[in-house]
This record gives structure tokens, sequence and C-alpha cells, in this order.
């Protein structure tokens, strides 16, 4: 089904939560939304779900206005972090749970159900666990019943929140191959919470980035990788060097950076603020250079170094150890700095981006 959201605000007490939301989620479409902890990605969740009411704004499902409808009638699967299965129902009846507490009228009958949950064990390759209690499950299986149980009432919407969030990286990787498959069998609409960068860029059509209560960017992972929209978005997809430039025509500028390779900006002459990944920043040596290595540690694979200018600040980097030139590399070495890939953004470093927000922003309803 598609859903439709407009203008959505939630508060709660003195905290606006959800400060006016506007998405639109395609039928069959798989879309993440990725934000960092507190950011209203479960308050939104839970609107959908009919767990919470939003104070203003529209929830429209196929037409249909959600928000005079009732949990109950909104058929959705939910499949919540932390979900605890029922530890006194064997796998296949916490599967066949959500169909056996339906009003009689309708219910299936017993032999349906049970062909089913034989239907969906075997569908989410957990044929071999049905008989089992979920003390006896590892985290994973744990997850993938969880699914089933949600998937088991066909649901119009499936909704899931950090699902995979206290496995480890490895399981995490296989369940995401697992569910992507799953979502392409079933076509459901979908959303899936995440504060994981590769996981949702990796299992979604579509990535939501949230910060504080608003959207502030939507696009697949090239888009918001090399074209953030905000300050926050640079910052939140790793690009946490902030170095002060001047625009000069287009170009930024600043002593001891080249910046040659940024493409020109169409923003006014004046203060702006360059954000890069530290492994997009090229450490040169040269006695002139006004950088100083302050401090230089190793992981194996990259050095990390940090650098001081006397007057832009400092700027933290990660260069490939074996490179040619990590030798010179060494404490109190003197550096120019390359940027290779980098987002201006225009204002003073404490205000960034004051004058001209990209146009791909929803505009957000003022709360008072
Ligand atoms: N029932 C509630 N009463 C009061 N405040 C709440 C309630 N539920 C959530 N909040 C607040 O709303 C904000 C957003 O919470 P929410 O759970 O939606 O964030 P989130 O993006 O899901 O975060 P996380 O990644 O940590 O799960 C937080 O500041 C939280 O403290
Ligand atoms: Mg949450």
């Amino acid at each position: 089904m598609a859903i439709s959201i407009s203008h959505l605000t939630k508060r709660f007490g003195q905290t606006d939560v959800l400060r006016g939301i506007d998405l639109g989620v395609e039928k069959g479409e798989l879309v993440a939304l990725l934000g960092p902890s507190g950011s209203g990605k479960t308050t939104l969740l839970k609107i959908i779900a009919g767990l919470e009411w939003p104070d203003s704004g529209r929830l429209v499902v196929d037409e249909a206005d959600w928000l005079q409808l009732a949990a109950q009638d909104r058929r959705i699967g939910f499949v919540f972090q932390h979900y605890a299965l029922f530890p006194h129902m064997s796998v296949r009846d916490n599967l066949a749970f959500g169909l056996t507490v339906r009003p009689r009228s309708a219910r299936p009958a017993k032999a349906v159900i049970a062909a089913k949950v034989e239907e969906l064990l075997h569908f989410l390759q957990i044929s071999h666990l049905g008989d089992r209690y979920p003390a006896q499950l590892s985290g994973g299986q744990r997850q993938r019943v969880a699914l089933g149980r949600a998937l088991a009432i066909e649901p119009s919407i499936l909704l899931l929140d950090e699902p995979f969030g206290a496995l480890d990286a490895a399981i995490r990787r296989d369940l995401r191959r697992w569910l992507r498959g799953v979502h392409e069998a079933t076509g459901s609409t979908t959303i899936f919470v995440t504060h994981d960068q590769e996981e949702a860029f990796e299992l979604a059509d579509r990535v939501v980035v949230m910060g504080e209560g608003q959207i502030a960017q939507i696009g697949d992972a090239d888009a918001i990788h090399d074209h953030p929209a905000t300050p926050f978005v640079a910052r939140f997809m790793g690009a946490t060097v902030e170095l002060p430039v001047t625009m000069q025509s287009g170009r930024a500028r600043a002593d001891g950076l080249d910046l040659t390779v940024l493409p020109r900006r169409a923003l006014p002459d004046g203060p702006a603020q360059v954000f890069a990944r530290p492994e997009d920043i090229i450490p040169q040596p040269d006695p002139a250079g006004p950088w100083r290595i302050i401090s230089r540690t190793s992981n194996g694979a990259n050095l990390r170094l940090v650098l001081r200018h006397p007057d832009l600040g400092e700027a933290e980097l990660d260069t490939p150890r074996r490179a040619v030139a990590a030798d010179c590399m060494i404490a109190d070495a003197s550096m120019r700095l390359r940027i290779a890939f980098g987002t201006i953004f225009p204002g003073d470093r404490r205000n960034p981006a004051p004058a001209s927000e990209p146009e791909n922003i929803p505009q957000l309803e003022k709360t008072p």
C-alpha cells in the first residue's frame, strides 16, 4: 500500500519530537529511516502503526485516512529492536499467534493456520526450528521468527524498528541479504529504521535521513554521500572535518589548503566551511606548509594524523600507512593539505549554511 505523510508533528511535553514530516512511500517500496538516536524514528513508526497519535498532520494510506483508524484495523506487521517472542510458546505457536487471536469471524480454520505456519517456516528458511522455544534460538534466529510473526498476518505495511540492532556485524549482513530477498518475494511496503548507514544503503530503495524530528534529505547512497543537503547530513555521513574557507568567484580558498579539485559553487563571496572525510584529505610534506602534525597513530592499515594550523584550527585525517610519503608523517612535520573531496556550505564557523538551504529540504511548519 502507498503511504502519504504530510506536515506531521508530535510533541512530548516541551519537546518537539516530529517537526513537520512530509514523506511518501510507494507501494512495494523499501524505505530506510536513518538518523541518530532521538531523531524521532521510532515515534514516526508508532504513529504509522497507530500506537501513538500526532498533534497535527495527515497520514493517508491508499486514500484512506489512517488517523481515523484504530491500530488493530491497520494490519501492520511490526518488528521491534528487542522483540520479545512469547517465551512459553514454540516457534510454530509464535508464528501462528497473530492469526489465532483474531475474532472468531475473521479467524482462519486451524488447518489453514497450520499450513500457513509451515509455509512461513519454509519461506524464512527456519523449518528446522519449528518446535524450539525462543530461549533455544540464537539472536539472529529469533529475529527471523519475529519477522515471520509479523508476516503471518499478511500485513498491509511492514514496519521494522532496528530489527538487527542487537546482533553482531556479520550476522547483520547475512540477515540484511535475507531480508532483501524476503522483501522482493512478498513485495510488501516496508519502512526499515536503522542508525547504521551501511545497512540503510545496502537494503533500501531510498534512504530518508532524519535529524531532530525533521527530514534532512531523501535520496540514494550516492546522492547522500556526494551531495549532503545540510551540514548535519555531511557530518552524519562521516565528513567530520570542518575547515573555514573564503569563497571568491565560486572558488574556495584557504592558506595551506589545496581546494582546486572542488567544483565551482554558486555561493556568495565571503566566509564558508568545507566539510570533508578524514580519508579525503591528503597530506603533502612541504617545509613551508602551515600545518604541523601534532599526533600520529597507526591502526596497521592507516595512519591517523591530527594537524594544527595557526588560524584554521585542527584537522584529523586518515592516510594509508604504506603510502610513499608516510615516512615523512612524523610529529612536528610541516604539511600542506589537499582536499580530494568535500562539500562547501556558506556561512562562518558558528553558523554554517544560514543563507541558502538546498532546494530538496521540505518546508517545515513553524511550531510556536
Ligand atoms: N512516550 C514518550 N514520552 C516522552 N518523550 C518521548 C516518548 N517517546 C519518545 N520520546 C522522546 O522523543 C524523542 C524521539 O524519540 P524516538 O524514540 O522517536 O527516537 P529514535 O530516533 O527512535 O531514537 P533511537 O535511535 O535511540 O531509537 C526522544 O527525545 C525521546 O526521549
Ligand atoms: Mg528508536
